[in-house]
């Protein structure tokens, strides 16, 4: 079942000279969860944050950290992201041939799961997964960086993965990450997402903004 709208803003479009700061005002602006994007140069062309910048950054908002790994191999670095304070680990179902494994190892240290598709993976390549997972991450733009267009393909994908999440009868959180704007969300939400990540379009005017944003997203 669909959920009510929760908002995600990612930290990668924050200012990295004061993230606490920054976390604290979207904290206070009505956000739902902290969105962290983590990027390796490899499995993606960018590199943003590891483990030691999200634990410093843990006490300054007690709203779930839904860590989203655009990273491979993840297998190695995943017990430092979750003992640096991650309550949703997200994982790409392209960046190992045992996404499978990965996702029990998440769930035995008691957090939340999450699985993540690039723009050109079917629905169907996560339908075997779909038992361990908490959180389905659908991504509307080529992961890597902040700013781009949304990608109109991705409403069909939503719908097929929200007719997918219903039939398993279990809560699961349907997420959508690049381009979310409060011109693209109302088509996002109605093919049936219930969080939406949003980087640009919560930060771009700077704290003073920040609530009338999120705001904005919430259709
Ligand atoms: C892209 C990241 C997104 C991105 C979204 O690789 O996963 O979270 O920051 O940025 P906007 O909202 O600007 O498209
Ligand atoms: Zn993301």
């Amino acid at each position: 079942m669909q959920q009510e709208t929760r908002i995600a803003p990612s930290i990668l479009s924050a200012d990295f000279a004061c993230l606490g700061e920054e976390l604290r005002a979207i904290d206070a602006a009505g956000c739902d969860y902290i969105h962290v994007d983590v990027m390796d140069g490899h499995f993606v062309p960018n590199i943003t944050m590891g483990p030691p910048v999200l634990s410093k950054l843990k006490p300054h908002c007690a709203k779930p950290f839904d860590v989203h790994l655009m990273i491979a191999p993840v297998d190695p670095l995943l017990d430092a992201f979750i003992a640096a304070g991650s309550d949703i680990v997200t994982v790409h179902i392209e960046a190992s041939p045992h996404t499978h494994r990965t996702l029990q190892a998440i769930k035995s240290a008691g957090i939340r799961a999450g699985v993540s598709l690039n723009p050109q993976t079917p629905a169907s390549a996560v339908a075997h997964v779909m038992d361990l997972v908490d959180l389905v991450l659908v991504m509307s733009v080529n992961p890597g960086f902040g700013g781009q267009s949304f990608i109109e393909g991705s409403l069909s994908k939503i719908a097929e993965l929200r007719t997918m999440i219903d039939a398993t009868g279990r809560v699961i959180d349907l997420e959508v990450d690049g381009g979310v704007t409060p011109e693209t969300a109302p088509r996002i939400i109605e093919a049936g997402a219930d969080v939406l990540v949003a980087g640009t379009a919560v930060f771009k005017d700077g704290p003073g903004g920040y609530a009338a944003n999120i705001a904005a997203l919430r259709g």
